[in-house]
C-alpha cells in the first residue's frame, strides 16, 4: 500500500516528514530508524534538531542505520556519509554513538563488511521505520537499475547518472566515489515502515514511473509497490506527471 502525502514545496515536505517522525520517535524512543544522506533529508533533520531543542524530543534510546556509503572515503572527508550525519543530525542531538550505525565504506575486506552490517540490522530487531529518498534513474540507496529485489548489503559500482548527479558536491566529476556499499532492495524491504521523499522536477520522471510502470528490476523504487506500509511525501513539481 502506498500513501500519497502531497505538499507544496520542498520546505513543506520537510516540515510534514520531520513532525511525522518525531511524533513517532516519542511514541516509541527506542525505535530503530532507518536514515538516508542526500539533498532531500537535509530539510527534515533541521526539523528533528530544531524539534530537539525546543520540545525536547529524546535519540537517547533510539538506534539508526544508514543506508549507504562511498567506497574509500574515510568518515573524516565532509563528502562521506558518515560526515553528513554527523553535521546535519548527529551532531545536533542526543543520539548514542554507539547508536549509530553507517555501513563502513573503508573497511579493507568490504565481503566481511557487507555480511557484518546485514547481521547488525537484524541484531538491533530490524528497521521500524525506513526513510528513502530516491534517484532520477529510480535508485534507492544506491541500488540501481538492475540491481536484484532479493539483494541485501552490497558492494556497488555507481552508474554514470549517479556520479553525474553527484558530482555537485565534489570539486570535480573525477572526485566523485566510483563505488559504494548500500543496504539492498530485500533489505530495505524488511523495514516494517517507509518514508519515501521526493522534492523537485528532477524527481518527477522516477515518481511518475513508480505509478505508470509496473514492478520491474529496472525501477528500483517499483519494488515498495510490494511493501504493505509505504507513505510517499512528495512536493508538487516531484509530482507534476501525477
Ligand atoms: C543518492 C543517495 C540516495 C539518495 C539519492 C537522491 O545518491 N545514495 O540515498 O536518496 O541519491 O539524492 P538527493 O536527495 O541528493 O537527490
Amino acid at each position: 500500500m502506498m500513501n500519497i502525502i502531497r505538499v507544496a514545496n520542498y520546505e513543506e515536505m520537510s516540515i510534514e516528514a520531520g513532525k511525522l517522525i518525531a511524533e513517532k520517535v516519542r511514541a516509541n524512543p527506542s525505535m530503530t530508524l532507518g536514515l538516508a544522506t542526500g539533498s532531500t533529508p537535509q530539510g527534515f533533520y533541521q526539523y528533528l534538531v530544531k524539534d530537539h531543542i525546543t520540545n525536547g524530543t529524546t535519540y537517547k534510546n533510539i538506534k539508526s542505520i544508514n543506508l549507504d556509503e562511498y567506497i574509500g572515503l574515510p568518515a573524516s572527508d565532509p563528502n562521506s556519509y558518515h560526515y553528513f550525519m554527523q553535521k546535519n543530525l548527529f551532531d545536533h542531538v542526543d543520539i548514542s554513538s554507539k547508536n549509530t550505525h553507517i555501513p563502513n565504506g573503508a573497511a579493507t575486506d568490504l565481503d566481511e563488511e557487507c555480511v557484518r552490517y546485514e547481521n547488525l540490522i537484524k541484531e538491533v530487531g530490524g528497521i521500524d521505520l525506513q526513510i528513502l529518498g530516491i534517484g532520477q534513474n529510480s535508485h534507492i540507496g544506491f541500488n540501481e537499475p538492475g540491481t536484484s529485489f532479493h539483494s541485501r548489503t552490497h558492494v556497488v559500482a555507481l552508474a554514470k547518472n549517479t556520479l553525474e548527479a553527484n558530482a555537485r558536491f565534489f570539486a570535480k566529476l573525477e572526485d566523485v566515489p566510483t563505488h559504494a556499499l548500500t543496504m539492498g532492495i530485500a533489505s530495505i524491504l524488511d523495514s516494517k515502515e517507509i518514508f519515501l521523499l521526493a522534492s523537485g522536477t528532477a524527481k518527477a520522471k522516477a515518481v511518475a514511473q513508480l505509478f505508470t510502470e509496473g514492478i520491474s528490476e529496472d525501477f528500483p523504487a517499483s519494488a515498495l509497490k510490494q511493501h504493505q506500509k509505504v507513505t510517499i511525501i512528495a512536493d508538487e513539481d516531484a509530482l507534476k506527471y501525477i
